[in-house]
């Protein structure tokens, strides 16, 4: 068998150590030939290629990144020379001309998306789910994400004890737009005093008045952890119409019209922890500072965890496409590695259940929600 490897959207530990067992399974174990696409999708659509024979893959378990390169191109809305085109059918001729038996795409949400799509196009694929957001449906936990939670721990360790020297707030933001689940494992695992999901709306006054409520119990200084897609109530309130609306629009200039309004709101919400520092700060009178980590989250070498799940990950896809399975992506639930339809994951994000344990947990030992 010819199998091809791509990885896309954005990248995260773990994507080398994942290309590394799928190569080596697939080489050593059932012969096959492994072709690598650089730069996503758009190494299928333009042809570009490198050849994952043995000495490529040795040693590149603890690198971090993909030595494939990666991008966030769509097959169907690709921008080639200046002009966004669809580039499914050069995808479906590449594949072809190397006379590929299947293709694996490592990828988040998107990319499950995008794969569908390719399998709709008739190709055989496989995909495997890695993001740091942890938010990818049907899988307990997804490769990048376990690194990304001990980065953000250690950078809320090392911004406490400067936060007691200065008796001051600190927010720290980590990634995270839809889904909180490296805010609120971060959070917990730092001791943040208040963590901001965006699956909790929250009220600054509320927020305010935990860290107010710290100082009259003689602790000066506070850590917010804030998740980049948080948001307050109003705001919640405001995004909630305008997918309502998006949902009944009744004719699709309509329904254009609404999502440049909801994109534009997301494009003003990027300065939303900036003016939630001043904010608090404000309302507490007590010096504030902010923190954002942004891709340091996705940098560096994979956590020991995060290597064993990819490593499994990708010799288990190995053996599916050994066993000419394809539409499916490799996940992780209760400890056991199997298949899952791509059809079921798209359009299905794991969000942070608002009454899920590690809430619970976390309000518990005293953390705020802000709600
Ligand atoms: O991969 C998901 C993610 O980590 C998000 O949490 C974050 O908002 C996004 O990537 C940013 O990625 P980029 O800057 O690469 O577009």
């Amino acid at each position: 068998m010819h199998i091809g490897i791509l990885t896309s959207g954005g990248d995260c530990p773990g994507l080398n150590a994942a290309i590394r067992a799928i190569g080596k399974a697939a080489q050593d174990s059932y012969g096959m030939q492994v072709t690598g696409f650089l730069n996503g999708f758009r190494g299928l659509a333009q042809d570009q290629t490198m050849e994952l024979d043995a000495r490529l893959l040795s040693g590149i378990l603890t690198y971090g990144g993909t030595i494939l390169g990666t991008s966030r191109d769509k097959p169907h809305r690709m921008l080639i020379g200046g002009k966004t085109r669809d580039m499914t059918e050069a995808i479906v001729g590449t594949y072809h001309h190397h006379q590929l038996d299947a293709l694996v795409c490592l990828g988040g949400g998107g990319t499950q998306k995008n794969a569908l799509r390719l399998k709709q196009a008739g190709l055989n694929v496989v995909t495997l789910p890695k993001t740091i957001d942890n938010d990818i449906a049907l899988t307990d936990q997804s490769f990048g994400f376990d690194t990304a939670v001990s980065i953000a721990t250690d950078a809320i360790d090392r911004l406490h004890s400067t936060a007691i020297s200065h008796n001051r707030i600190i927010v720290v933001e980590v990634m995270g737009h839809r889904a909180g689940w490296l805010a609120l494992e971060a959070g917990i695992a730092g001791g943040a005093d208040v963590i901001l999901l965006p699956e909790i709306p929250y009220d600054v006054g509320q927020v305010a008045e935990a860290i107010r409520e710290r100082t009259r119990k003689g602790k000066h200084f506070s850590i917010v952890v804030v998740a980049e897609g948080a948001m307050s109530k109003a705001d919640a309130e405001r995004v909630g119409k305008l997918a309502e609306q998006k949902r009944s629009a009744k004719s699709e200039a309509d329904k254009q019209k609404v999502s440049n309004k909801l994109q534009k709101f997301h494009d003003g919400h990027v300065d939303h922890t900036i003016n939630l520092t001043r904010h608090l700060e404000e309302l507490t009178q007590q010096e504030s500072r902010l923190t954002i980590l942004g891709h340091l989250q996705r940098g560096g070498t994979p956590s020991a965890a995060d290597r064993v799940l990819a490593t499994r990950l990708g010799t288990t896809c190995a053996e599916v496409l050994n066993n000419k399975k394809y539409g499916v992506m490799l996940a992780i639930q209760n400890e056991r590695i199997g298949a899952v339809p791509l059809e079921e994951v798209v359009r299905k994000k794991k969000f942070v259940p608002i009454d899920h344990p590690l809430i619970t947990a976390a309000r518990l030992v005293g953390t705020r929600f802000g709600d």
